[in-house]
C-alpha cells in the first residue's frame, strides 16, 4: 500500500488534496492539476503487501484497462471522463473527471433511501449511461450504488469501468479472481456467463431497489450465503417502489432472457416518467430529501389502525358516561386513581388522547426517519401503545357493556357477553380492512409481468 499524504505530487503534476474515499482497489483524491490549474479527483491502485506478481500484474492491468474502456466512454455525459493515467512509483493513478457530491451508497446511507420520483430519474440517466456503454461493446460488470456518482447540480454519473469487459478484451480471469460485488451480480454471472449485457440490468434492478428500499435485498452475512441469495432467492417484496415495482422486478428476473433490454427498460421508465422523464436529480449534501406525498394518505393499512384507535377512544368516552352507573369499573378507577374523580377522568381521557396522538404522530413522521430509525420508534412506541391501549380497551369495553346491560336489561353472563361482541367486530373490521389492503401489492410484486 502507498502512503501517499495531502500535498504530495503525483506524476510530477497533480498535488494530492484530500480523500474523498476508498473502495476495494484504491483510495479516490481531490488533487491540483498543477499544469491547467484544475481540480480532479485521482484514484490511486493499492497493493497490500506482499503480493505475488501475478495478482499485482492483473491489479495494474485492470487499472489500466479502466482507463481505456471509459476513455472510450468519454464522449457520454452520464459517464465520469478519465483525463489521464499516470505512473508513479510502480503504481498508476487514474485522472478523472472530479465530482461535487457524493455516491449513490453514501447519499442513501446519509439521507435514506431516495423518493420514488428522484429514483425513476436515476433509472432513467443510467439507463441511458448503460446504453451508450453497450452499444460500444462494454459491459460494466460492476454496476452498484458506490460506483453512481450524485453531483449538486443533479447530475447522475456512472464510474469505474474497471472491472468492463470490451467484447475484443481478454478477459483477465485467469487466476479464477471474482471481480465485482457479489450481492449485486447476476446470477448467470455467478454460473459461469460472464460479460452478458443483460448483466448490468441485473446489477441495476438490485442498485434501483437498494436506492428506494435503504436495503441491499440479497446481502447477507457470509460471502456464501449471498451467492446463494442471488441464485436462488427472490428480494423481499419491495415496500417503497410504487410504480417502479414493475421495471425493478423485471429487472431482478433470475432468467437474463426475460429481463427487458436497455430499450425496454427505458420506456418503461419513461411510461413511469410521463411526459417528461428526468434525466438529472438535484442532490445537496446539507439537503435533506423529503419524500413525495402519497396520493392517497393515510393508505388503507395505516387508516384502519387509526380507525380503530379512535373507535376505542369513542367507547372510552361511552365508558365515562356509564360510570355514574355502580359498576365495578369506576369503583376500580377510583380505587386506582388517586381517589379524586376530576383527576381520575383527566388521567384517562389523557391516557387514551396519548395512544391514538402518538399512533398519529408517528404514522406522519416515521415517513421521514430512515428505515432504521423507524423500526426501533416503531417498536417502543408499539409496546408503549399496547401497554396503554390495552387497559384503555378493557376500561372502555367493560363501560360499553355496562351501557348496553342497562338498555338492554341484561344481566350477569349477557351483559358480560355484550363487550366481547362489541370487541370481536372491531378487531375483525381492522383485520380484514388491513388484510384487504394489502393482498394487491403483493400479488403485483410476485407477478411483474413477463415479456411477450
Ligand atoms: N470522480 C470522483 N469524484 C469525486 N469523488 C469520487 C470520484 N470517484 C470516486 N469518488 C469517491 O471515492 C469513493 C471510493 O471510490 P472507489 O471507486 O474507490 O470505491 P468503491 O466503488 O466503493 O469500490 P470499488 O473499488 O469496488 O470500486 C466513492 O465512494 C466516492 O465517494
Ligand atoms: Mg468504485
Amino acid at each position: 500500500m502507498t502512503s501517499r499524504l495531502a500535498g504530495d505530487v503525483v506524476g510530477g503534476r497533480y498535488r494530492l488534496a484530500a480523500e474523498l474515499g476508498s473502495g476495494g482497489f484504491g483510495r479516490v483524491w481531490r488533487a491540483r492539476d498543477l499544469t491547467l490549474d484544475v481540480d480532479v479527483a485521482i484514484k490511486e491502485l493499492q497493493l497490500p503487501p506482499g503480493m505475488p506478481e501475478t495478482g499485482r500484474a492483473e491489479r495494474l492491468a485492470r487499472a489500466t484497462r479502466e482507463a481505456r474502456n471509459a476513455a472510450r466512454l468519454r464522449k457520454h455525459d452520464g459517464i465520469i471522463a478519465i483525463h489521464d493515467v499516470v505512473i508513479d512509483d510502480g503504481l498508476p493513478w487514474i485522472v478523472m473527471e472530479l465530482v461535487d457530491g457524493c455516491s449513490l451508497d453514501e447519499h442513501v446511507k446519509q439521507h435514506g433511501p431516495l423518493p420514488v420520483g428522484r429514483a425513476i430519474a436515476v433509472a432513467v440517466a443510467l439507463l441511458t449511461a448503460i446504453g451508450a456503454a453497450h452499444r460500444e461493446g462494454v459491459v460494466h460488470r460492476d454496476i452498484k450504488p458506490a460506483n453512481v456518482m450524485l453531483d449538486e447540480n443533479g447530475k447522475v454519473l456512472l464510474t469505474d469501468f474497471g472491472t468492463a469487459i470490451h467484447s475484443t478484451d481478454t478477459a483477465l480471469t485467469a487466476t479464477g479472481m471474482f471481480i465485482g460485488s457479489a450481492e449485486y451480480t447476476a446470477p448467470e454471472r455467478l454460473r459461469g456467463s460472464d460479460g452478458l449485457p443483460a448483466g448490468d440490468l441485473f446489477s441495476l434492478g438490485v442498485t434501483l431497489y437498494q436506492a428506494v428500499e435503504g436495503v441491499s435485498p440479497f446481502r447477507r452475512d457470509t460471502q456464501e450465503a449471498t451467492l446463494a441469495a442471488v441464485l436462488l432467492e427472490e428480494a423481499p417484496a419491495p415496500r417503497r417502489t410504487g410504480p417502479l415495482t414493475q421495471l425493478i422486478t423485471r429487472l431482478l428476473d433470475k432468467d437474463p432472457g426475460r429481463r427487458p433490454t436497455v430499450d425496454e427498460a427505458l420506456a418503461m421508465a419513461g411510461d413511469i416518467a410521463g411526459e417528461q422523464p428526468a434525466t438529472t436529480v438535484r442532490v445537496r449534501r446539507d439537503t435533506k430529501i423529503l419524500p413525495i406525498q402519497s396520493k392517497k394518505w393515510p393508505p388503507v393499512g395505516v387508516a384502519a389502525p387509526m380507525v380503530f384507535m379512535s373507535a376505542i377512544a369513542v367507547l372510552t368516552a361511552l365508558g365515562v358516561a356509564g360510570l355514574p352507573d355502580p359498576g365495578g369499573t369506576w369503583e376500580q378507577f377510583e380505587k386506582y386513581g388517586n381517589y379524586d374523580a376530576v383527576l381520575g377522568v383527566a388521567v384517562m381521557i389523557a391516557a387514551v388522547a396519548d395512544v391514538v396522538l402518538v399512533g398519529l404522530v408517528c404514522a406522519s413522521f416515521a415517513r421521514f426517519l430512515p428505515a432504521n430509525v423507524g423500526k426501533i420508534v416503531t417498536a417502543v412506541v408499539g409496546v408503549a401503545g399496547l401497554v396503554f391501549g390495552c387497559g384503555a380497551t378493557a376500561f372502555a369495553f367493560h363501560g360499553a357493556g355496562e351501557i348496553l346491560g342497562n338498555a338492554m336489561e341484561l344481566s350477569g353472563r349477557e351483559s358480560a357477553e355484550a363487550p366481547l361482541a362489541l370487541i370481536s367486530i372491531v378487531v375483525l373490521v381492522a383485520v380484514g380492512s388491513a388484510w384487504s389492503s394489502q393482498r394487491p401489492d403483493r400479488r403485483e410484486t410476485i407477478r411483474g409481468r413477463t415479456r411477450s
